[in-house]
């Protein structure tokens, strides 16, 4: 077996023990107040204090691993406490605080094979950090080809910049920060800037207005999965942290939203590039904006898009519905959902994710997930059900 797949069997085994940890906790509801002194000593995460959107020590402005770490902590019941260290999240900052034992968690180390190989240990992702698009709202930014002809701002050295090398088609405009690649927007010297997401996100939101649509790219270096990393010896703590994040999914998009940092479906780049859909349109995604406030629910069935909706269950659902919808506790199995409500089915599929079952640990989705995100999940889902499920 590769080591990839030590991980998934042992994360696939971890699964049970996640869902009854979320039932559980949901069920006390409060915190652990009589857990023992052991438990309830605070959870120390390291952290870079001038690091927005991400951390920092000014306690009104936190930053978005912070916010997490500490939501993550409030679930378990415990205070947090910080050691903090200035640098970003390189391998030997990682050496220093986490494993010297100077922290119990860094939240938002890149989800990479090759990181710190066996001596880290990482929770469930929690989200994508790479680089995005950033322009005019009513530009259309859905692939590279859409860049012909325009001013691209790229970062020195940056996958972006490497990826346009070969395009004599679009004028590159190197600088060496996101901030200044938003600067140059700002003053009309690119059409676009190809940059830093987070940051390009979070100043857009803070120092821009939110004029510009942040557009996150997937492709060769230019999106990676992040999470929470332990040391090695801390494999308990993390089963425990990966025991609350599925509840604490919706609190966790609205803080993407708080810091302005995209979150949303990439536009797929490079090779892949106008990779359409399987409804053959390949829409610009317009990240770090809030989605459309109440449209009417009840859509029309089988419209949706499968493919995304595929990928938007087994990013989140699969949590705890399990991958490709494949569960052996018939209860929370949704490939039961027609057997179990027949004609009721889509109406029932609706109350539930908009409304959650918070006393039996579905959480709310619709502050999470537009109406078109989850009617792609309901059209994924038509796709599946079955009489009897056999597993
Ligand atoms: C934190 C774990 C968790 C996550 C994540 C989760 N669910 Fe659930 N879901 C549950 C549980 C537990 C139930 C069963 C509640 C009950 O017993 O009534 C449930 C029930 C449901 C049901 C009703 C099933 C039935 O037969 O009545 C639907 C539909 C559903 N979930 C859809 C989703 C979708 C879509 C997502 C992703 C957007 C999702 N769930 C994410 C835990 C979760």
């Amino acid at each position: 077996m590769t080591r990839n797949e030590v991980r998934k069997r042992s994360r696939d085994a971890r699964l049970g023990q996640a869902i009854r940890a979320v039932l559980l906790s949901t069920l006390l509801m409060a915190p652990a107040v009589s857990a023992g002194a052991e438990e309830t000593k605070p959870l120390r995460f390291c952290a870079d204090p001038t690091n927005l959107p991400f951390s920092s020590d000014d306690p009104g402005k936190p930053g978005l691993y912070l916010e997490i770490g500490q939501a993550v902590a409030e679930k378990l019941g415990r205070a947090v406490s910080y050691k903090w260290y200035k640098s970003y999240f390189g391998k030997r900052t990682v050496r220093e605080t986490l494993l010297s034992k100077q922290c119990d968690a860094m939240v938002g180390l890149p989800l990479v094979d090759d990181f710190m190989g066996p001596a880290v240990i990482f929770s469930q992702p929690i989200a994508h950090e790479g680089y995005a698009l950033v322009g005019a709202k009513d530009c259309k930014l859905a692939g590279i080809d859409d860049l012909k002809g325009l001013r691209v701002a790229v970062q020195y050295e940056s996958a972006p910049q490497n990826l346009l090398a070969s395009r004599d088609d679009i004028q590159k405009v190197t600088v060496l920060s996101p901030d200044e690649g938003m600067a140059a927007l700002a003053q009309g010297k690119v059409d676009v800037a190809f940059i830093w997401a987070p940051v390009a996100g979070w100043l857009n939101k803070t120092t821009y207005d939110d004029k510009y649509q942040v557009v996150s790219t997937e492709g060769d270096g230019l999106l990676w999965k992040t999470a929470i990393g332990f040391a090695k010896a801390s494999g308990a703590l993390r089963d425990e942290v990966d025991g609350v994040l599925p509840s604490l999914q919706p609190e966790i998009a609205a803080l993407f939203a708080k810091y302005g940092v995209p979150n949303g479906a990439p536009v797929k780049f490079g090779q892949a590039d106008r990779t359409t859909s399987s409804t053959g349109v390949s829409e610009p995604t317009t990240v770090g904006q809030a989605t459309t406030t109440e449209k009417p629910v009840q859509t029309a069935a089988a419209t949706g898009d499968i493919k995304a909706g595929r990928e938007t269950f087994n990013g989140t659902c699969a949590h705890c519905h399990g991958p490709d919808a494949v569960q052996s506790e018939r209860r929370i199995d949704l490939r039961l959902l027609k057997k179990r409500y027949g004609a009721d089915m889509e109406a029932t599929f609706w109350k539930t994710v908009h409304e959650g079952r918070p006393a039996k640990g579905m959480p709310s989705w619709k502050d999470v997930f537009s109406d078109d995100e989850l009617k792609n999940v309901y059209a994924y889902l038509q796709t599946l059900q079955t009489s009897d499920s056999s597993n």
